[in-house]
């Protein structure tokens, strides 16, 4: 099943029955089936900012699917040195054959994608991080099952912004507890609720974790908001998930790392059975395969 989509900039560009089948074929590659194979073929990875996770799950997938990614950062490109990014879309689409791009601004891979003649995936942007979200929906499936329910707790930040649209999509219960200044964009509960989603967002941790199978939390200061760390860091301080917040609960835990321990998880809980976090890390490329087979292939 081919996707209608050209390119994938927030998860809610496939459709749940696109998602559902994505996670079926990502569940089955990850599982040994064989997949089909794209010799000759070229993924470009620019990346303005760094990266564990993302290059290497993408670089490694598409060395299992026997074609290559070209790692593009920051330094390598013109783009770094004043060209515009719709003249680098437009060279790049001439050569490549998909393009992963982790970019600041949303509104810049919404401008690759207009620009390259050849799918565009988001590999994280301010707003979006879709990539996670099929690598998250994979865990949750492998761990709890499609009844799950998930209480986000911490900062609305792009992780959580398009899980909560994934998981509204997949049909899992979730809900947000964030600070009163740093919740998600309204959009974002409006589009979940478009898919049957009624999440009303709350200041309170602790009344969103005790009925949760899977309590989700990420970095309180993400990659380019540095300058507030001293503000965040203290209208956070009721948030951070730790053994006082989790006692009530059994609930697993997902992060999708880096993790910052001792600001929004403790070593401790990290450490625990609880922490799914690294079946969740192995899944981003899991989760990319299917997404690439689907993208640079015909589906098949
Ligand atoms: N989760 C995630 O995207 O990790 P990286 O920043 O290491 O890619
Ligand atoms: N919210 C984090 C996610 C890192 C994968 C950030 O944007 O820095």
């Amino acid at each position: 099943m081919p996707l209608a989509t050209d390119d994938f900039l927030d998860i809610d560009d496939v459709t749940p029955a696109e998602l559902d089948h994505l996670l079926d074929r990502a569940a089955a590659m990850k599982a040994g089936e064989s997949a089909p194979r794209f010799p000759d073929t070229t993924l470009g990875m620019i990346f303005e900012k760094p990266s564990t996770r993302t290059r290497i799950s993408f670089e490694t997938g598409m060395t299992r699917l026997g074609g290559h990614a070209m790692f593009l950062g920051p330094e390598d490109l013109q783009l770094g040195h004043g060209e515009p990014l719709r003249d680098t879309a437009r060279v790049l689409g001439r050569y490549v054959d998909g393009t992963m791009a982790r970019l600041f601004d949303h509104a810049d891979v919404v401008e690759l994608a207009e620009h390259a003649d050849c799918p565009v995936i988001n590999g994280l942007t301010d707003e979006a991080h879709p990539c996670q979200t099929l690598a998250d929906l994979l865990t949750i499936r492998e761990a709890v099952g499609e009844d799950a329910s998930v209480a986000w707790v911490g900062d609305g930040n792009n992780v959580g912004q398009s899980f909560v649209v994934g998981a509204a999509m997949a049909g899992i219960d979730v809900a947000v507890a964030t600070p009163a200044d740093y919740g998600m964009d309204s959009a974002v509960f409006e589009r979940a609720a478009s898919f049957g989603a009624d999440v009303e967002p709350t200041t309170d941790p602790e009344s969103v974790v005790d009925d949760a199978d899977i309590v989700y939390t990420d970095v309180w200061i993400s990659m380019g908001q540095e300058d507030e760390r001293a503000e965040k860091l203290a209208a956070f301080d009721e948030f951070q998930v730790n053994a006082d917040l989790l006692a009530d609960t059994d609930a697993r835990v997902l992060h999708c790392l880096p993790a910052h321990r001792g600001e929004e998880i403790t070593d401790a809980v990290l450490e625990s059975d609880r922490a799914l976090v690294w079946d969740q890390a192995e899944n981003r490329m899991h989760a990319q395969n299917a997404l690439l087979v689907e993208l640079l292939g015909d589906g098949t």
